[in-house]
């Protein structure tokens, strides 16, 4: 199923305290973000590629894609203060070139392309499709630090990224978080609210996002492991 990639890269990394975008930091001496990358690079399927990115980084990534031959990238439009609205630029910059679209965190360089694969196929079938894991832990509901309620874990989902969805689909429902002023933390919460059915494909705990230091160690032991 041939599809584009949307990878928001416009943040700014706080939680990694690297007092720069947590993207160009190295994992076995390559920037996470050409981790991630060279995933969508190597997919066959895979149309084009567009990057949210801040204007102020633009230069050092397209040195980056140059360094590393990466050639899918067709526009890196300016992110936004949100994570929602860098992805919403990208749609928006995108246009109709695609049937379907995948949105991906840069910050997820290890995502499988058999997901990728399911993902696309069940978006195309069903319209939105999502790729999360079970809960490992017991789960439970916190206030004040007591606990209100333990939750059934059978029924709890631990959701990442990719989010695959027919196009039509995730730009109406952009279009109208824009318009509603709705602040959704992933897309899925955006078709969610149009009464949309948003299906999940079972994902691999591999796939973390690279979000505070000790999530370093964990990506060089992923890339040893695969080695
Ligand atoms: N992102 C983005 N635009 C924003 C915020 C985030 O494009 N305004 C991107 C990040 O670059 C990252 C992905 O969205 O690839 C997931 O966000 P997150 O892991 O939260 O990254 P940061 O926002 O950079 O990190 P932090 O929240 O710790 O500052
Ligand atoms: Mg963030």
């Amino acid at each position: 199923m041939k599809y584009i990639v949307v990878l928001p890269a416009a943040g700014s990394g706080k939680r990694m305290n690297a007092g720069y975008n947590k993207l160009f930091l190295e994992l076995r001496g390559k920037p996470i973000l050409i981790h991630t990358l060279d995933v969508f690079e190597q997919d066959p399927n895979c149309l084009a590629i567009w990057l949210a990115v801040k204007p102020d980084e633009r230069k050092t990534i397209q040195d980056m894609l140059k360094q590393y031959n990466i050639t899918k990238v067709k526009g890196m439009p300016a992110g936004g203060d949100e994570r929602q609205h860098s992805v919403y630029a990208c749609i928006l910059a995108a246009g109709d070139v695609s049937e379907l679209i995948l949105v991906h965190d840069a910050a997820r360089p290890f995502i499988e392309p058999s997901v990728i694969t399911q993902l696309t196929h069940k978006a195309h079938e069903m319209g939105a499709a999502i790729a999360g894991v079970k809960a490992k832990d017991t789960m439970k509901r916190v206030r004040n630090q007591i606990i209100e309620e333990t939750l059934d874990r059978e029924q709890l989902w631990m959701i990442q990224t990719p989010q695959a969805f027919r196009a039509n689909i995730l730009t109406i429902a952009h279009q109208q978080a824009a318009k509603d002023g709705f602040l959704g933390t992933d897309e899925s919460m955006l078709v969610e609210r149009m009464n949309i059915a948003v299906h999940v494909v079972e994902s691999t705990y591999d796939n973390v996002k690279m979000t505070t230091q000790e999530d370093l160690l964990i990506g060089e032991a992923i890339l040893q492991k695969r080695q």
